[in-house]
């Protein structure tokens, strides 16, 4: 029998998680459903699976003279980290401690801290030197198996350095192997220039930004942090309604701090995501499961704002809401760039089972940024984006926290890591 040529096998996995098939995003029962193959493999050619199996099923079918044995190891989608804020100058520590000594998140905010904090560090920061910084954080994600990224702007806060924030992401982009999918997130926080001019500053992210990043395809979505503090419900409407007449997908940091509305707004305007969700309502939790939009859960963030309240992934989950997870990496409120961390998080503090947390790190995030039919499941005809963990079965990804269990790292078929 003659067997076809692959360019990459991966063969023997003590358990291979082809998430594949049935309805995405997965809600409820499915979300548990990790459709694992023991002694798993699957084969490679150019950026695409060829075919997925047991090792028997693979070899009898294909060659390759290039053959990784993942004995021992759990061959998994890369993981999907639909929530980053990665375009940063400088860090906040400062604020850190300033939170171990009492302080709240939204105190140092209210004081010029926070987002503006950052703001400042980026407008005084030559894109070369941001580009930089950046990459260097798409390596680390890449280091600890994440393949593909939903990234913000929302550090510059006027239209050159919003622009110049997406640019570096549509830079990167085309360089690192890291997939982005870029989100205009002007609407952070209203500047200090724009004090008491609060509706001056919607219409230039309205009338502007929107505008400018649609056409020069700098970004694929639209974010507002509607949150008090930020933005109002209506001034996230008004925002938001621009960018979907504009082309842009949305998505909106809702209901994190109170039940401010952002999960009905989500709803109203068929939001690809509701991200953060701690203080979402009974209502708000309705709306959200007949909507299409993707729960995005940060656990990342309320860990590290040393919040008693996590987002109620169990009722979201029970009503039928597709739930995803992500890192929200950030310099002030979720400093961690690892989705390992998170779903230990996931597990622990949202009482998510493992597998739930896995679905929710993989074809429901790639869900949540529209890109379910192209990567997040190991199934034929997907992008090859594979990670290789050392551990013996998925349960132990959460269970052993702190550390990197990733050995090998494929985006688009290629080795890109090998620990
Ligand atoms: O998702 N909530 C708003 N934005 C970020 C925090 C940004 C910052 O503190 O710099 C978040 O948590
Ligand atoms: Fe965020």
């Amino acid at each position: 029998m003659s067997r076809k040529k692959a360019d990459l096998i991966i063969l023997n996995a003590s358990e291979m998680l082809t998430l594949a098939g049935g309805e995405v995003p997965r809600r409820e029962v499915a979300m548990s459903d990790l459709g694992v193959v023991s002694g798993g493999a699957l084969a490679v050619k150019g950026s695409r699976i060829e075919a997925a199996g047991s090792s028997r099923e693979i070899l009898d079918s294909w060659h390759s003279k290039q053959a990784i044995d993942a004995s021992g190891c759990v061959v998994m989608p890369g993981f999907v980290d639909p929530h980053t804020h990665p375009v940063f100058a400088g860090s906040r520590e400062n604020e850190f401690e300033m939170r171990i000594r009492g302080k709240t998140y939204e105190e140092i905010a209210a004081a010029g801290g926070g987002i503006l904090n950052s703001v400042a560090r980026l407008r005084a920061t030559p894109t070369e030197a941001l580009y930089a910084s950046a990459r260097a954080r798409l390596d680390l994600f890449l280091e600890y198996g994440t393949t593909t990224v939903e990234a913000k702007s929302g550090y510059g806060l006027s239209v050159d350095d919003e622009m110049r924030s997406l640019q570096v992401l549509k830079d990167l982009a085309r360089s690192h192997p890291v997939e982005i999918a870029p989100t205009l997130l002007g609407a952070h926080k209203v500047p200090p220039e724009f004090a008491g001019r609060r509706k001056e500053y919607v219409s230039l992210v309205a009338g502007v930004m929107i505008p400018i990043a649609a056409k020069t395809n700098l970004a694929e979505y639209c974010d507002v942090f509607c949150e008090r503090g930020a933005f109002t419900v209506s001034e996230s409407r008004t925002i938001l309604k621009a960018a979907k007449n504009a082309g842009l997908g949305i998505r909106i940091h809702a209901d994190q701090f109170s039940a401010s509305g952002g999960s009905k707004l989500a709803a109203e305007l068929g939001a690809a995501s509701a991200d953060h969700l701690e203080a979402v309502s009974a209502a708000g939790i309705r709306m959200l499961a007949g909507s299409g939009a993707v729960a995005v859960l940060l656990p990342g963030s309320s860990f590290f704002l040393d919040q008693s309240r996590f987002a109620p992934a169990r009722k979201l989950i029970e009503a039928g809401v597709p739930v995803a997870l992500a890192t929200d990496f950030n310099p002030g409120s979720s400093m961690t760039h690892s989705m390992q961390i998170i779903l230990t998080l996931a597990c622990l503090r949202l009482k998510m089972t493992p597998a739930e947390a896995i679905t929710a790190a993989t074809i429901n995030a790639a869900a949540a940024i529209g890109r379910h039919d192209r990567i997040g499941s190991i199934e034929a005809g997907k992008k090859a984006d594979i990670i290789i963990l050392s551990v013996p079965n998925h349960r132990y990804i959460p269970y052993h926290f702190g550390g990197n269990h990733v050995r090998t790292v494929i985006k688009k078929g290629k080795v890109v890591i090998r620990r």
